[in-house]
């Protein structure tokens, strides 16, 4: 099925490999002109559930695609952001291991070290597919791609591998802008590049993509709860890992359970996990679940991962990941920039704390030389009061003479009133393009031998056609009547080339739910057609109750009981 929609994809204008008169690049994709329409109302879909629906504690930010190479040595990519690779010693061609063992001995090795890689294939006896060469051994190979900022060859960066990063960095800023409590989440939808090793399924897998992610910050230990309630009895699909280990299939559970057995981890996470559900359920897609991955199928910065899996016939492919990264990110931030990210957490009400504090007595330090006097001092500042007391009870002497003599520990009570925190993360994050083309996999339909995009009404890339029947100059000019009224609310298109069949396939092609008809009856009584997309049955309404009868079948009313149903002979 797929091979069918990359041929309606080319021919419809909504993707095709870039650069094609130059024989085309793996993995870079063209966006067309109706795939750009979809993509943008699919970004836009997301937004609504990620950002606009929580608004109260969710903004958006942008942020730069080229990244300085210190950003992405403090978050863990230049050393983990890896593949394993194998090489055909005799046609040198290169292959990502875990996915040539996957595909020839059909197992799960996601994750596995290039050590256990290399016995595998040795043991399966796996040879190069191509040539049946010998295959090199495992190593890892980066996928950020490199480049250099400026004319200087010592200032390296690389292109982002996800815009999470902007996020970490950016951190401070948008805390303080924007409303200097927890929770809060940082969006951002934009480009991403990783240097995929032979990539080969489309839009699956780009070396150049778009993301839309999520790193929502919050304290781990708040009694802020996320409102969960808002997904009333939603249930969700899951695969756990230990369920996993033992070949069997995901599970239902509600979210009162996920969250009491501890099943996810966080209930933040729980709460994007069920935003991701309402997300994908309104792409269409139906029929998925959240695998939840092994300790060494992990990246290197998250605590509990769930890849959402949409499953289209045959197909199994991960839509979106769901990591909780703790308070990693932030923590390598601070620790490679030398600045503060933390935030200052005050308490509802100050603590009384008990604290002990180093009492010098003055009087006595005054009377000793200097020399003491800087090394009893160099010995108090190196140690925190609780080491210095436990010393002075065992009797501790600086140059021969008792600390105790010097110096006593006190208990003094204080009063706090907050403290600094470095906030946990979890972050969904979905490929713009997978969306796209799990979408449009999974609305192909065939009927009759013609073909049927059936896309939810809010991402097909128009929402009404308007045609005159004939290319008759009257029919044409009263068309263009009409297209004005309905353009007025509704993002239309106008088309008058070719017979009228042909039309009403290529609108069906690229997923146009309604098709207006102008007719010689149009002239006559002031009525028009409206076609249906999916059922091709075709109603007549009065061009003055055009907008409120689109208005109700964009709500979903029945399609006969918005007008009467007709014959149509033109199909
Ligand atoms: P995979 O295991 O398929 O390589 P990943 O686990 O590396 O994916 P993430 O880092 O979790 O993917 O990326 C988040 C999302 O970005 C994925 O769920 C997917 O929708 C999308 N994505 C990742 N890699 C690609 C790619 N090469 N091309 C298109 N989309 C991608
Ligand atoms: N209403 C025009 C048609 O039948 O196609």
């Amino acid at each position: 099925m797929s091979e069918k929609l990359i041929e309606l994809a080319k021919r419809r204008g909504i993707f095709w490999p870039s650069y094609e008169i130059y024989g085309g690049v793996a993995g870079l994709y063209d966006i067309g002109p109706i795939g750009v329409r979809i993509k943008n109302k699919i970004v836009e879909l997301w937004r609504k559930f990620f950002v606009y629906d929580n608004s109260d504690f969710v903004v958006e930010v942008e942020t730069p695609v080229i990244t300085p190479y210190k950003v992405l040595e403090a978050s863990g990519h230049v050393e983990n952001f890896t593949d394993p690779i194998v090489e055909c010693t005799k046609c040198h061609k290169i292959y990502r291991a875990d996915h040539l063992i996957e595909e020839i001995a059909k197992i799960n090795v996601e994750g596995l070290s290039p050590s256990e890689l290399d016995r595998i294939i040795r043991e399966k006896g796996i040879k190069c597919p191509a040539c049946g060469g010998e295959l090199s051994e495992v190593r890892l190979f980066n996928l950020l791609f490199s480049t250099n900022i400026g004319p200087y060859s010592g200032n390296q960066g690389f292109l982002r591998p996800e815009t999470a990063q902007g996020m970490f960095t950016s951190f401070k800023r948008v805390y303080e802008a924007f409303r200097q409590k927890l929770p809060i989440g940082i969006a951002q939808v934009g480009r991403v590049a990783r240097n995929e090793i032979s990539p080969r399924q489309g839009l699956i897998r780009m070396r150049e993509f778009t993301i839309m992610e999520l790193e929502f910050f919050f304290d781990p230990e708040s009694n802020v709860n996320p409102p969960l309630e808002k997904f009333g009895n939603m249930k969700l699909n899951i695969l756990r890992g230990e369920d996993k280990v033992k070949g069997e299939k995901p599970k239902e559970y509600s979210i009162q359970e996920l969250l009491e057995e501890k099943i996810v981890l966080n209930p933040w996470m729980l709460y994007w996990m069920a935003t991701a559900t309402k997300f994908v359920s309104a792409l269409g897609i139906n029929s998925y679940y959240f695998e939840e991955k092994l300790p060494h199928e992990r990246a290197h910065y998250s605590k509990q991962t769930f890849d959402q899996i949409a499953v289209i016939g045959e197909e199994k492919v991960e839509i979106s990941g769901h990591a909780y990264r703790t308070d990693y990110d932030l923590s390598r931030h601070m620790k490679y920039s030398g600045q503060d990210m933390t935030i200052f957490k005050k308490y509802e009400s100050p603590k009384i704390i008990k604290k002990k504090v180093v009492v010098i007595n003055k009087d006595k330090l005054n009377k000793e030389d200097k020399e003491f006097v800087k090394n009893l001092m160099t010995f108090i500042n190196s140690k925190r009061p609780e080491e210095i007391e436990e010393l002075i009870n065992k009797g501790e002497k600086v140059d021969g003479k008792n600390i105790g003599d010097y110096v006593k520990i006190l208990e003094r009570e204080e009063k706090v009133v907050g403290e600094k925190i470095i906030p946990h993360v979890v972050e969904p994050s979905f490929g713009v393009e997978r969306c796209l083309y799990l979408t449009l996999l999974n609305a192909y339909r065939e009927k009759d031998n013609r073909i049927i995009l059936s896309l939810p009404k809010y991402i097909a890339p128009y929402e009404v056609a308007v045609f005159p029947l004939l290319e008759k100059e009257e029919l044409i000019k009263k068309a263009k009547e009409v297209y004005e009224i309905v353009r007025e609310k509704f993002d239309a298109i106008f088309d008058d080339s070719g017979s009228i069949g042909k039309r009403y396939a290529r609108a069906d092609e690229i997923g146009i739910p309604y098709s207006i008809t102008i007719d010689p009856q149009t002239l006559a009584d002031n009525t028009i057609t409206i076609r249906d997309r999916d059922s091709w049955q075709q109603i007549r309404v009065s061009i003055n109750e055009i907008i409120s009868a689109l208005d109700r079948l964009f709500k979903g009313e029945e399609f006969n009981k918005v007008g009467k149903l007709i014959n149509n002979e033109n199909e």
